[in-house]
């Protein structure tokens, strides 16, 4: 019989560390949260700068270069951007073997990871040319694909990329326009998604961008790699729950009603939380919920939707839990996902494909971490320890043996 107690001390001290709450796995340049105070840098540059100022695409090239490009670096980013959205016509075979009502997040996790089947040529992760044309392709091609399984939903014809539009305004393109109609890009929606995504362009070693540094230590080609770290956006722990979100405003229907869902969100018997609220790392109001929120009315108004009753259910949410100890003791407050999946209701995206959004805005970030990692020399693979506690080494019973 083995002493594991001792077992261990032979084997030399690790941490336990049970979702890697103290443990950095990475240096890193590209992202810093302070929890504490509510900031959010990418390159050191202060979100609420960027959203404001800044574009999506500027962004992207900021995360995947380490600095703001000038205005010709820009043009020439926009080009090849452009140059990379279309995907091989084949590709609309793999739509077609999903069911209508799949997921919008499974068909992009399995889109994505067959990109690996289509471009060998780029794969070999040790070149910096091919690292950073595969950083190109899955970067320009997120939202071609994101918006063919948008229209495998809806049963309708896929739209083709159009290099004259910005990155938004061609996702809103490809999402909204049908062949027999004229579709005009409304510049609200096109700046309010452009801002949306800039907020969730990078969150440093969140669940996903962790996985997609963990996949990616092992050598394995980014587009599977960010396939991985779809998967791990889905769950409604993370990316899934501005989905959440407004799936529980729906339930709770009428504004009379949030009490009695605060006092169920208290309850350690009741599996409810209150989605969109309480993050790991801030311990203050997450500086993108801030934005969102000014986003949000600012947008409805200019859609001329007054009134919207889910956004003053959030409100009132917001208020009551902000002054209930519950939440106060526990530094729970809005995350990004409270107010984003309003904001994109008012766009007319199906709450379903909330997290698909989700997934177009982080792609940058996602990207921008793997190359970090893959050329980082202290990187090794992945391989967390763990701390065994089950049974001691016993012998085999033959199963006629056992009682
Ligand atoms: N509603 C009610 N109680 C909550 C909530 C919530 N949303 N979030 C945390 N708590 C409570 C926990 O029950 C726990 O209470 P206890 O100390 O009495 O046991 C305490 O606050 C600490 O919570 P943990 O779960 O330990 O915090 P952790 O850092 O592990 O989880 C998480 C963070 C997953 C975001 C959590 O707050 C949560 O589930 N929120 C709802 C889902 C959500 O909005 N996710 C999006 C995150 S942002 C993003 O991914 C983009």
């Amino acid at each position: 019989v083995i002493d594991i107690k001792n077992l261990y001390k032979e084997m030399g001290y690790f941490t336990y560390d049970p979702g890697f709450t103290s443990t950095a796995s990475c240096r890193s340049d590209i992202t810093y949260i302070g929890g504490d105070q509510g900031e959010l840098w990418y390159r050191g540059y202060p979100i609420d700068q960027l959203a404001e100022q800044s574009s999506f695409l500027e962004v992207a090239y900021l995360l995947l270069h380490g600095e703001l490009p000038n205005k010709r670096e820009l043009d020439t980013f926009n080009r090849a951007i452009t140059h990379h959205t279309m995907v091989n016509e084949s590709l609309k075979n793999f739509f077609n073997g999903f069911h209508y009502n799949a997921h919008p997040m499974a068909m992009l996790t399995g889109v994505v990871g067959s990109l690996s089947a289509f471009y060998h040529d780029t794969v070999d992760v040790n070149d910096p040319h091919n690292r950073m044309l595969c950083a190109y392709r899955i970067f320009a091609k997120m939202p071609t694909i994101s918006a063919a399984a948008f229209k495998h939903m809806l049963g309708e014809p896929f739209v083709y990329p159009q290099n004259r539009l910005s990155y938004c305004g061609n996702l809103l393109n490809m999402l909204f326009s049908r062949p027999s109609e004229e579709f005009e890009i409304n510049p609200v929606a096109e700046r309010a998604l452009d801002q949306l995504l800039i907020l969730h362009a990078d969150h440093e070693q969140n669940a996903s961008t962790s996985t997609i540094r963990l996949t990616g230590s092992t050598g394995t080609n980014p587009f599977a790699a960010v396939a991985a770290g779809c998967a791990a956006l889905w769950g409604p722990a993370h990316g899934g729950a501005n989905e959440a979100v407004l799936n529980m405003l729906e339930e709770i229907g009428d504004v009379k009603q949030v009490p009695r869902y605060i006092d169920k969100a208290k309850d350690k018997d009741d599996p409810f939380r209150l989605m969109g609220f309480g993050h790991r790392v801030y311990k203050h109001y997450d500086p993108r919920a801030s934005i969102i929120r000014k986003t949000c009315h600012e947008v409805l108004d200019e859609l001329g939707i007054y009134n919207d009753p889910q956004l003053e259910l959030a409100m009132r949410l917001e208020e009551i839990a902000l002054a209930d100890d519950y939440f106060v003791e526990r530094k729970l407050y809005p995350n990004v996902d409270f107010y984003s999946g309003i904001i994109y209701r008012a766009l007319g995206i199906p709450t379903e494909f909330f997290t698909v959004m989700f997934a177009i805005g982080r792609a940058p970030g996602w990207l921008a971490q793997w190359m970090e990692l893959v050329t980082d020399p202290e990187q090794r693979i992945g391989r967390p320890r763990q701390l065994y506690a089950g049974p001691s080494k016993r012998d085999y019973v033959p199963l006629h043996r056992r009682s």
